[in-house]
């Protein structure tokens, strides 16, 4: 029997993959497992990807609508992509970053600092997200140490973030359920309100609701003292948080106060960055902000290679250089800081950004959103929200109270389950369903996935009235 790992998604079909998921169930443990299965829980097994589709063990082919975990910004099976890992492999599959380094890394290093706002100028790169956001935080550390400000590190977050599921960067997590069984950093960081304008009070406006959020950051650094504050670290757009678009306007402000109180602006673009809201990176191009960092993962190598990384401003290495401990060493870094089979493959995928994947997203976005936006004549629907090429459709037991938990509290897994049987794998948040496809989506395939979602909720609310769950 050939091994596992070299069957096609085809050839599982016809074992069924029981082979793959009973070694799974007996050897794997997954990512957010609960206690009561962990390392006995068998997953959907996904054997084949190609374009924006992927193919599971009984053979049947679903639209991949999380692209991954919103990463397979450039799609599936591209053979440019596979090559030219091969083709770095042959030539250098690795160096240590401890006292040497490739080429590689540093033109790409160059390539993304040409597309980041500001004077953000120099890359260091990690392994993911995780460790990207945790690189940062380190950094400021190290800063404020090195400039005579061993107070100055609290770290400001928000409501509904989710950072990463490293220590400290797991101990910005704002989103419900994340951290109630789970340690943190807790003394290290004060948490504000989401910028979620769908759960702002109701009455508020907008306008009022923007205020009352920079208002509150503004008297939390009056109150705690800028001189106690490190950073703050924001993403763009709170994606796993549901598609969380900001209040027009409010990072702009945040930015201006962070400023102000020499706070450090983190933007964490692992999500908005890499073409997923039309432009390389969001924070300068959609939101007109030059953060003091910028951390990426995921799209840089559209999830063909584990590679993440921070961009620094220039202002903040120039404070270093010129500082009174030219010896202070930044005690910080990876085996594979600067792969260069990473890079190779995120200066490929760069290209094909460049050539025309940003070009067709920017020109799909409206359409995809549009489409999206149809859902919300569905009773179960409370709001169908995005931008770009990611979107959220919240359910809630009704408009009036937009209560998430009077409805079963996996609903999102309901029409998941749904979705999967009609060929569209979601993204289940709780009571949201977020959708970010790869960018090279056509309108066609935008329709289907939206056919197919409207079909999936339906079936959802027809079972959840049988049950008796919901009377909507
Ligand atoms: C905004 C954001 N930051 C950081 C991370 C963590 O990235 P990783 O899972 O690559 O460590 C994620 C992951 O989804 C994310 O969405």
């Amino acid at each position: 029997m050939a091994a596992l790992r070299d069957l096609k998604a085809s050839e599982m079909a016809a074992s069924g993959g029981d082979d793959a998921i009973e070694l799974g169930k007996r050897h794997l443990i997954q990512p957010w497992p609960y206690a009561g299965s962990v390392g006995a829980e068998a997953r959907a097994l996904i054997g084949e990807g190609d374009g924006i589709y992927i193919t599971d063990n009984t053979g049947k082919r679903l639209i991949d609508g999380p692209a991954g975990m919103w990463c397979v910004n450039v799609g599936h099976r591209r053979e440019e992509l596979a090559r030219v890992m091969y083709d770095q492999a042959m030539v250098l599959s690795y160096n240590t970053p401890w006292y040497t380094m490739n080429a590689p890394s540093a033109e790409l290093a160059m390539r993304i600092a040409g597309h980041a706002p500001g004077d953000l100028s120099h890359v260091f790169y990690t392994t993911g997200g995780s460790s990207a956001v945790e690189t940062a935080l380190r950094f400021m550390q190290f800063y404020n140490n090195v400039r005579g400000r061993p107070e100055k590190k609290l770290i400001l977050s928000r409501g509904g973030a989710y950072h990463g599921s490293t220590y400290l960067s797991a101990s910005l997590n704002g989103r419900p359920r994340d951290r109630d069984w789970m340690d943190g950093a807790d003394e290290l960081v004060i948490k504000l309100s989401s910028p979620d304008p769908f759960r702002r009070p109701q009455g508020m406006s907008l306008a009022a609701f923007t205020d009352f959020l920079v208002d509150q950051f503004r008297d939390t650094v009056a109150r705690v003292g800028a001189d106690k504050i490190g950073a703050f670290v924001g993403e763009p757009v709170q994606a796993s948080g549901g598609v969380v678009i900001p209040p027009d306007g409010y990072l702009k402000r945040i930015r201006e106060i962070c400023r102000d109180n020499d706070i450090l602006y983190v933007s964490d673009e692992v999500v908005t960055g890499f073409g997923r809201l039309g432009h390389v990176f969001a924070s300068g191009d959609v939101f007109g902000i030059d953060p003091d960092m910028i951390t990426f993962a995921k799209g840089v190598t559209s999830g063909y290679f584990p590679l993440g990384g921070v961009i620094i401003s220039e202002r903040l290495l120039q404070e270093l250089r010129r500082s009174n401990h030219p010896d202070a060493m930044f005690g910080h870094g990876l085996t594979y800081t600067s792969h260069p089979v990473g890079c190779a493959v995120a200066l490929k995928n760069l290209d094909l950004l460049e050539e025309s994947v940003l070009a067709h997203a920017q020109a799909v976005a409206p359409y995809f959103q549009a489409q999206l936006k149809t859902l919300e004549d569905l009773p179960l629907v409370g709001e169908v929200r995005g931008s770009g090429l990611m979107g959220c459709v919240e359910c809630v037991a009704d408009r009036e109270s937009k209560d998430p938990l009077q409805l079963d509290k996996d609903v999102g897994k309901r029409i998941d389950a749904h979705c999967h049987e009609l060929g569209l794998l979601v993204r289940p948040l709780i009571n949201m369903c977020v959708m970010s496809p790869p960018l090279i989506i056509t309108r066609e395939q935008i329709d289907d996935m939206v056919g197919i979602l409207r079909e999936g909720i339906s079936r959802t609310m027809d079972d959840l009235r049988k049950e008796g769950v919901w009377r909507g």
